[in-house]
């Protein structure tokens, strides 16, 4: 690595690190006790849509450190609990392993692989799943086309899996980037989904070019 290079990467995590103790979303998910501060972003998201409710199957993609399913296994259980009872079902995937969260079935593996797919579906048993929630990343090489297509084929996949195990009412929350592939991205959830909304949370940095594709009922003609 450069010297210069060296420099401008000390900058950003100087920046990063500022952000971060200084981020009212980080002070607020310490006192809530979510292990990452993506917990706002799905509370927004579903408090804006009212998607997660008592009794439901929920799926959550890309679940490490375990935030979204903290939040969905409160919203599942009475008096909005992060232990004892769970009214409902939470299963959650990851490459990475997670730090267990009482009531959800976590599954160690990567979500492009046919074998975990299987495993998957296995713990979800047939159910028809009510929410699948996808904040899957891919780690980013720097190569704009080819980290498109990456970021592209993490948010496909979980367009079928939803496509196949979603109830007709349900709704997929899936994490998108602008850029290269966004468009594309879009026509394909509109092409399965009968309502598409586009949203950005507050607690997603400015900065960022993430946001999250909601698609809500199934289109009569997309399951097989
Ligand atoms: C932004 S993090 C998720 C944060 C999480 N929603 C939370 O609230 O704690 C993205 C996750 O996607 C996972 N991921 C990326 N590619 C994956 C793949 N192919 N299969 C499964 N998980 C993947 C990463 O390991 C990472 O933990």
């Amino acid at each position: 690595m450069s010297t210069q290079s060296k420099t401008t990467g000390k900058k950003v995590n100087k920046a990063w690190l500022h952000d971060h103790v200084n981020d009212p979303y980080v002070k607020q998910a310490q006192k809530d006790g979510y292990r990452a501060r993506a917990a706002y972003k799905l509370k927004e998201i579903d408090e804006a849509l009212g998607l997660i409710k008592p009794g439901q199957v929920v799926v959550d993609l890309g679940s490490t450190p375990g935030a979204w399913s903290q939040y969905v296994r409160r919203r599942l259980a009475p008096e909005g609990a992060a232990a004892g009872t769970l009214d409902g079902a939470i299963v959650s995937l990851d490459i990475l392993p997670m730090e267990p969260i009482e009531g959800v079935t976590f599954l160690h593996g990567d979500f492009r692989e046919a074998e975990v797919l299987v495993r998957l579906e296995a713990a979800v048993g047939g159910r028809p799943v009510d929410v699948v929630v996808s904040d899957m990343a891919p780690n980013l090489s720097g190569i704009g086309s080819s980290d498109a297509a990456r970021i592209s084929h993490l948010v496909e996949l979980a367009v079928d899996f939803a496509v196949q195990h979603l109830h007709t009412e349900g709704a997929l929350v899936a994490k998108v980037f602008h850029g290269a592939g966004y468009d594309e991205l879009v026509r394909l959830f509109r092409a399965n989904f009968r309502v598409v909304k586009p949203f950005k949370p507050k607690a997603s940095r400015d900065r960022s070019s993430e946001t999250f594709l909601v698609g809500i009922g199934l289109k009569a003609q997309v399951r097989a």
